[in-house]
């Protein structure tokens, strides 16, 4: 029995072959997941950041970036299946960026942070 496992479009296929031993044929069954991973923590508070109308932003989604609220690329290496949102805010001015990564409405707060489900969780701290 071979088991693959293949990340395709955000979606993680587990791949299960079976070789018959009366027959040739081969079996196939798939599992598929359309959950990507969780992200971490690194803030319990949103970050409040002036920014530019119509330059491109990148929010870090999966907790992972140095360069809070916004991507580093980590999401590569730490996070597989989860990926940057990537906004143009239509005015200069300031915002506030989620930091819990639980928002409703990415990349801005929206108050989850509040929830017991964020208070009680630990924060992520990166050991490289
Ligand atoms: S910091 Fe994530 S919802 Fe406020």
């Amino acid at each position: 029995m071979n088991t693959l496992l293949a990340k395709v479009e955000y979606k993680w296929i587990i791949l299960t072959l079976k070789q018959s031993r009366a027959t040739t044929t081969t079996a196939c069954k798939a599992q598929v997941s359309t959950l990507p991973p969780e992200p971490v923590i690194p803030s319990k508070k949103p970050f409040k950041v002036d920014l530019l109308g119509g330059k491109r932003y990148s929010w870090c989604s999966c907790g992972h970036s140095k360069n809070q609220p916004f991507c580093d690329g980590s999401h590569k290496s730490k996070a597989q299946g989860l990926s940057p949102l990537r906004f143009i805010p239509e005015k200069d001015g300031p915002v506030w960026l989620c930091g819990c990564k639980h928002t409703n409405t990415p990349p801005y707060c929206d108050g989850t942070h509040k929830q017991d489900f964020i208070a009680s969780a630990s924060l992520h701290q990166d050991i490289d």
